[in-house]
């Protein structure tokens, strides 16, 4: 991969403050102090790809915004996309498109489940998996992720037992998962699948992270298991990680299997959910048209932040254990030889170190002592976060 770094510069540093930025502009709500430097919500500080600015800006300067018509170019761009980053063939009538892949796993919840299956996730996760079961009065079911030196693995016994409970009806997977870093591999996927043809358990896949995947790993869609597909899975996807245009919430689900498709459509019908997001279509595919290698240099941008936030702790913070991710460009710190208990780590992260990380706790029991950096940003950024840190533990050992 060439080191494009230098041609995009992701070391400018740009002001978001005051931009309406979730990140950002709510610290105050969210951290209870201004003074954090946050590196919390999975967005990133860089800007988007001059072909996605452009486009954007371009459509923004005609001055009608009203409805737009149903843009198949954007299907066309995912058919290629997937194709060429992920080597999955796949058809443009599988595409539904959505607002958000939240808003995409709950539409499937409702037409692929009923109320008081279970649903079966792999925790530490995401935090919106466990609201988007239980919410929608669905039941969660913990299949927890087993971890050997901070490296995490699927529990295979563990899953086998809950997938052969009948009451259990999907799998929903994070795939690279967030909030540890994996990228699954093929051989790991392959015995998901075949456990859940099994028990006949469908899968949802969520791999919004999929083309943030770091040297040595590639990215397997789960549903190009099987012959010639898995009829059994829904895989949903989004340019919003990958290009930084989360706030244009678009998404998009794929689903092989006409009858599950037919079903999702209808949830998408019934909640009048067909429209999309004008601008959020254009980016999306002007970013898979044009923004490949913007990627390829963030890859590279963010590998070197992963690389260099490994050093820092093992070489200054060695009681914080982390593992470098394989994909998404957040790392799972574990706090727990300072911090048992997550409010205490959460105060003092806050309050001592003045940096703005996501909670371990919200992303299940099995966080708690964790807390989750996202590495997204300047490396002048990233460094100034450790060093608060690092100046925090040692003063914290001075008492
Ligand atoms: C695994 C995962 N799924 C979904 C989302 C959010 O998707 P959206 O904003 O499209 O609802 C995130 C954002 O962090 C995520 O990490």
């Amino acid at each position: 991969m060439a080191d494009n770094s230098i041609v995009f510069d992701f070391n400018r540093s740009i002001t978001r403050r005051g931009t309406g930025s979730r990140k950002w502009d709510d610290i105050g709500s969210v951290f209870g102090s201004q003074e954090v430097l946050p590196l919390w919500i999975a967005d990133m500080d860089f800007a988007v790809p001059p072909a996605v600015a452009d486009k954007v800006t371009e459509r923004a300067r005609h001055p009608i915004y009203a409805y737009n018509a149903r843009e198949d170019n954007l299907n066309q761009a995912v058919v290629e996309w997937v194709k060429r980053r992920h080597s999955w063939d796949i058809e443009q009538d599988w595409i539904i498109q959505a607002p958000g892949v939240v808003p995409a796993i709950i539409l499937s919840i409702l037409a692929l489940s009923q109320p008081g299956d279970g649903i079966i996730i792999q925790p530490p996760v995401y935090p919106p998996f466990f609201a988007s079961i239980r919410d929608n009065n669905r039941v969660i079911v913990e299949n927890p992720l087993i971890t050997r030196n901070g490296h995490y693995e699927i529990d295979f016994a563990d899953l086998e037992e809950k997938l052969a409970n009948k009451n259990n009806k999907l799998l929903l997977i994070c795939n690279p998962h967030n909030p540890v870093g994996r990228v699954w591999r093929r051989d790991e996927l392959a015995k998901v699948h075949e456990l859940c043809q099994k028990y006949e358990v469908d899968v949802l896949s969520d791999e919004i992270h999929s083309d943030l995947v770091y040297s040595g790993r590639k990215h397997t869609v789960f549903a190009s298991l099987g012959t010639p597909v898995c009829k059994q899975s829904v895989t949903f996807m989004a340019a919003s990680k990958t290009f930084n245009i989360a706030g244009l919430n678009t998404s998009y689900i794929i689903v092989p299997c006409k009858r599950r498709r037919g079903l999702i459509d209808a949830e998408v019908n019934r909640l009048h959910l067909r429209r999309n997001n004008l601008f959020g279509v254009l980016a999306t595919s002007a970013a898979y048209q044009a923004g490949e290698e913007w990627l390829d240099a963030l890859l590279v941008y963010l590998e070197k932040n992963a690389d260099v936030l490994v050093e820092f702790i093992e070489t200054k913070l060695p009681e914080v254990k982390v593992v470098k991710p394989e994909g998404t460009f957040l790392a799972w710190l574990d706090f727990r030889n300072f911090f048992k208990e997550s409010s205490a780590l959460e105060k003092f992260l806050v309050e001592e170190a003045k940096v703005g990380l996501n909670p371990g706790k919200s992303f299940g029991s099995q966080g708690e002592g964790f807390a989750r950096l996202n590495f997204a940003t300047q490396q002048s950024v990233l460094l100034e976060a450790l060093a608060r840190i690092e100046k925090a533990i040692k003063k914290s050992r001075q008492r």
